[in-house]
């Protein structure tokens, strides 16, 4: 009898000290990594997205989220993704390096709004930009989800397109963006979102373009005060998986991660306007001035934009038919 006594309380034991270690086994680790610092709509967006996968899991996968280039910059992570050493990333149109489409997401000059944009992206125009990316990329784009109209920050005050003329103005190293920059007469700089603060402090560059939320993340407005609300490209980032983590998740899960990416993505395009109002208040109030271009301004960065288009005509094989699809959603 004292023999069995001994051994149940051992087993229990053994069972108290196990147990805990073997649940935490259990959980699959996601990792995400992004771009932007921490409070920005990207940053965000995985965020959601990694609260409503636990959720909706009920804490089978433990997602892990790495923002503000954490996990090196975006051509390093989306690299890592690919090779599924991490198992998701969030980026715009680096991805284009692997499938030229994807540089339509965001097309310069093309939405009239934001809600135009957020039909688009909902609809056709998102299935034609997406259609053979995962068979050529390794990766499967979940989601799109705006950061915001890009505009101009500069150090000298801006009235008309002959301003931007041989501006060192630094573009992410994307082609599309090295040719709206040159449809503009100005000198490209591209380098990785993570080296601008220094390069702006060290003076190698004049100015740039991002959306409101990185102008105001970054407080670029300290250095280049001139905002030109030029709108000129809307910033589409979305949430990509590696195909063989994605392939091989239980079709329950599978769905849980899409309807997660999808709602997250719905948040966000919910707070883009929000996000727009509230940065001109900061950027006004921290010394910032922001100047619209009158309509010749207007009419050149349309022209510019347009230019751009050639690119896409060159590159991708559904180029028109993408670029009719979003008439539909005016
Ligand atoms: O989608 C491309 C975009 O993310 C590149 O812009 O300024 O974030 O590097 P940036």
């Amino acid at each position: 009898m004292k023999r069995r006594i001994l051994l149940l309380s051992a087993l229990a034991l053994l069972g108290a000290s196990t147990m805990p270690a073997f649940a935490a086994e259990k959980k699959i680790v996601v990792k995400i990594a992004g771009m932007k610092p921490e409070g920005e709509p990207e940053t965000i967006g995985m965020k959601l997205f990694a609260k409503y996968v636990m959720e909706g899991t009920k804490g089978k996968y433990d997602v892990r989220v790495f923002p503000n280039s954490q996990l090196g910059k975006e051509d390093a992570y989306i690299a890592q993704t690919r090779k599924g050493i991490i198992q998701m990333c969030a980026t715009g149109t680096q991805t284009s390096s692997l499938f030229p489409a994807m540089a339509m997401l965001e097309t310069p000059m093309l939405y009239d709004s934001l809600e135009h944009a957020h039909k688009a992206m909902n609809g056709e125009t998102f299935k034609l930009i997406n259609k053979g990316f995962a068979e050529k990329s390794g990766l499967t784009m979940l989601n799109a989800f705006p950061l915001g109209f890009r505009h101009f920050y500069t150090k000298k005050p801006i009235s008309s397109v002959n301003d931007l003329k041989g501006l060192r103005m630094r573009v992410p190293n994307i082609p599309l963006y090295l040719e709206f920059a040159k449809q503009l007469g100005q000198s490209g700089q591209p380098m990785p979102f993570a080296e601008v603060p220094a390069a702006l402090d060290q003076g190698t560059i004049d100015g740039g373009d991002s959306p409101f939320s990185d102008i105001v993340a970054l407080k670029m407005y300290e250095i280049a005060p001139n905002i030109t609300l030029s709108g000129h490209i809307l910033v589409i980032h979305s949430l990509y998986i590696n195909n063989d983590f994605y392939n091989k998740l239980p079709p329950e899960d599978r769905k849980v991660f899409d309807d997660a990416a999808k709602r997250s993505a719905e948040d966000v395009w919910k707070m883009a306007a929000d996000v727009e109002k509230k940065a001109v208040e900061e950027i006004t109030k921290g010394g910032g001035k922001i100047v619209t271009p009158n309509a010749e301004f207007k009419a050149a960065l349309k022209k510019a934009g347009e230019g751009t288009w050639k690119l896409f005509y060159d590159t991708v094989p559904n180029a028109k038919e993408i670029l009719e699809s979003v008439k539909q959603y005016q």
